[in-house]
């Protein structure tokens, strides 16, 4: 991958990288107020000019953007990147990051896009969830190398996205739905394990299924995921 960013605007980055407005993409967002950091997969929206980001009220993106209006989007296809921003410890994503040019939050030094952005409004908000429009004062990006698309990536993510909502799920008592997703995660698991076997995928999912296993699990959950070490 070429190392040097190529700078402009939003409808730049859009236009070059084959942006889809209305479609949800998956990005890092990096976010800081008062000294704290932090650092989560979030899905983005585009829209002409602007973006919404969707976090839930009960996340600390949302609690610092609340508090400091401003972050950075990265794009990156780093799956550890994923996992440790998604469940790592706070020392972990630390050492991702690296300073933003326009904006006082940090970025993500190995992503091939970011896009700084200060909040506009709060567009929308209910019990749980809160719609930001955002508006991109810089869009960096890098040329790509080409990467052949592997079913691996997105069973991993679908699986760390999923495993969020469980988490919740279960704190919350909705068992049903609890169970819906680790059937879909014990799915994600098997493809994993068929079409990347010993490999960073299968290697991310084992830690996510020990991490799983480690929330308390009881009746049905525990049978599904009774999974064997690899
Ligand atoms: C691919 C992916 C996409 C996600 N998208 C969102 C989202 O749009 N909004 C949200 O609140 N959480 C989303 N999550 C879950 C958060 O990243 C997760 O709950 C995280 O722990 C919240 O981080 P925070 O409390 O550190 O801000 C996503 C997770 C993954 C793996």
């Amino acid at each position: 991958m070429s190392e040097a960013y190529v700078e402009g605007s939003l409808k730049d980055f859009m236009d070059t990288n084959h942006v889809i407005p209305r479609v949800v993409y998956e990005c890092i967002l990096t976010t800081k107020a008062d000294g704290e950091t932090n650092a989560a997969p979030m899905g983005v929206i585009f829209e002409e000019d602007g973006i919404l980001l969707r976090p839930f009220k009960s996340t600390k993106s949302y609690r610092l953007l609340k508090r400091a209006p401003y972050g950075v989007v990265n794009f990156t296809d780093d799956v550890e990147v994923f996992y440790i921003t998604t469940f790592g410890a706070e020392s972990d994503f630390n050492e991702l990051l690296t300073p933003s040019v326009s904006v006082p939050a940090p970025s993500l030094a190995n992503a091939y896009a970011k896009l700084e952005f200060f909040v506009e409004s709060l567009v929308d908000e209910d019990d749980n969830r809160a719609v930001f429009r955002c508006k991109v004062l810089k869009a960096l990006w890098k040329l790509r190398e080409a990467k052949p698309y592997t079913r691996a990536e997105h069973a991993v993510i679908e699986s760390l996205i999923h495993a969020t909502r469980l988490k919740f799920f279960l704190e919350s008592g909705m068992i049903q739905e609890a169970i819906q997703l680790a059937h879909l995660i014990k799915h994600y698991d098997a493809l994993v394990s068929r079409v990347a076997p010993n490999t960073v995928y299968s290697s991310i999912m084992v830690k996510l299924k020990a991490l799983i296993s480690s929330w308390g699990l009881s009746g049905p959950l525990l049978g599904l995921f009774e999974f064997q070490k690899e």
